[in-house]
């Protein structure tokens, strides 16, 4: 078997047998396998697609291509979260310290940002001192001391994914059914989770643009799951517009804080008590949804929640002194009003292309070893559907390099598509699979 032979079959649309892929997974993780071949042979996967057999042999050979946690020490019921990815999406880092704060274990590895999309481990390392790479001992051990961690993935486990999913992002291989299962179900299968909640994101800011695809890819991450005995449930939620009000690193935690003092936009909200009252039942805690969603809001009311918060940041070596006063975060230099050009209600707000000015801002990667840029981003004053006048500031642009600031302005004005006429917001909520 040799690799240009793989290529070639993938190349002109064949099936790859379970033997092939597993050389490929294996090579490729060991460094036979170049990179300028596995860029090929994605592009062609990407390209011509994978059957339901070809994907699930990929999604294992994967998640075995490095260690398998074994969590049971923790619980014999440990949940697992994964988000398809979005902009602004820091439901993670809301949800997971609400749900420690309810007595339900959290171990949690996170991945950083994808192309135009943010990473929970990019927003984590915003904070000062917090350390997203520690072992696995301590990583179950923060568990059994505090009952969290979160984390960024440890270099043993599923190493395939993480040259994969590196090289995704600079071939643009990202958007695809089969690639996307395999990177998250390998993961999860690796870390050692027996219960799966995936978010799955749908709308212009979400890898799948629309419900049928997002249903498709939520059909065989649960198949996945459950062939592999993990219990699957996929909430879709609607990715149109950024979840809540700022976008990029340092800017989305001070909104987290905010969050887990109460003051909480309803889009978030909605997702939090959702995909959360979904994680409670799993645990085996309760098995009423609503119930649980009122659990859910009262760990924030009393304090818990956000109690838990500062709990895990000092736990990882984080400075709590910047949680409680978020003032502290560092600013980014300029900081720059987008203003509204006419009056009337906001249409459409493209999340996709905001992800993508705030990526050119400097808070995503154009290449791999690219540094973040922490302070850099966007707060969005309005979303959907709110009423506008001319001269209103519609959000800031954060920036640290003038030129760039301005250019996001120019770019952020022509994202906000304004009409006379009132457009009612979408569901958050678009579904369970
Ligand atoms: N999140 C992942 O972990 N992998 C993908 O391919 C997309 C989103």
């Amino acid at each position: 078997m040799n690799i240009q032979e793989i290529i070639g079959k993938k190349r002109d649309g064949k099936e790859l047998s379970k033997e092939e892929i597993s050389y490929f997974v294996s090579k490729y993780t060991d460094g036979t396998i170049t990179d300028y071949q596995a860029a090929a042979l994605i592009m062609a996967m990407y390209i011509n697609g994978m059957n339901e057999e070809e994907t699930t042999n990929l999604t294992l050979e994967m998640a075995s291509s490095g260690d398998i946690l074994d969590l049971s020490e923790i619980s014999n019921n440990v949940i697992d979260k994964h988000s398809t990815g979005g902009v602004g999406d820091k439901i993670t880092l809301i949800l997971l310290p609400i749900i420690a704060s309810l007595g339900i274990p959290v171990a949690k590895m996170s991945g950083r940002g994808l192309s135009y999309t943010g990473g929970t481990v990019d927003k984590l390392e915003s904070i000062p001192g917090y350390r997203t790479q520690i072992d696995i001992r301590d990583f179950i051990n923060n568990v059994k001391k505090i009952g969290i961690s979160l984390i960024g993935q440890t270099t043993n486990l599923d190493p395939a994914d993480k040259k994969m999913y590196a090289l995704r992002d600079t071939i643009n291989c990202v958007e695809s059914i089969p690639l996307i299962v395999s990177s998250i179900m390998s993961k999860k299968i690796a870390s050692g989770a027996n219960k799966i909640v995936l978010d799955v994101t749908v709308g212009s800011g979400a890898f799948m643009k629309n419900k049928e695809d997002a249903i498709k890819l939520s059909k065989m991450m649960k198949k996945i799951g459950e062939m592999t005995e993990r219990e699957t449930i996929c909430v879709l939620t609607n990715m149109d517009e950024p979840v809540g009000y700022a976008i990029g690193n340092t800017l989305e935690v001070i909104e987290v804080v905010e969050c887990l003092k109460g003051n909480i936009s309803e889009d978030i909200k909605e997702i939090i008590t959702t995909i959360g009252s979904y994680i409670i039942k799993l645990s085996g805690k309760n098995d009423d949804l609503e119930e649980n969603k009122k659990m859910i809001l009262e760990n924030i009311e009393n304090g818990k929640a956000y109690n838990k918060f500062l709990e895990l940041i000092e736990n990882q070596g984080g400075d709590i002194e910047y949680i409680k006063c978020p003032e502290k975060f560092e600013k980014a230099r300029y900081i720059l009003p987008v203003i509204a050009e006419e009056d009337g209600y906001i249409q459409e707000l493209n999340a996709e292309e905001i992800g993508r000015v705030s990526v050119m801002l400097g808070a995503g990667r154009m290449k791999e070893d690219d540094d973040i840029d922490k302070e850099v981003g966007i707060i969005l004053n309005n979303k959907i559907s709110d009423k506008v006048q001319k001269g209103d500031i519609l959000g800031y642009v954060h920036a640290n390099d003038e030129q760039k600031g301005i250019q996001a302005v120019e770019k952020m004005k022509n994202i906000y598509k304004i009409s006379e006429m009132k457009i009612e917001k979408e569901k958050i909520i678009l579904g369970i699979v």
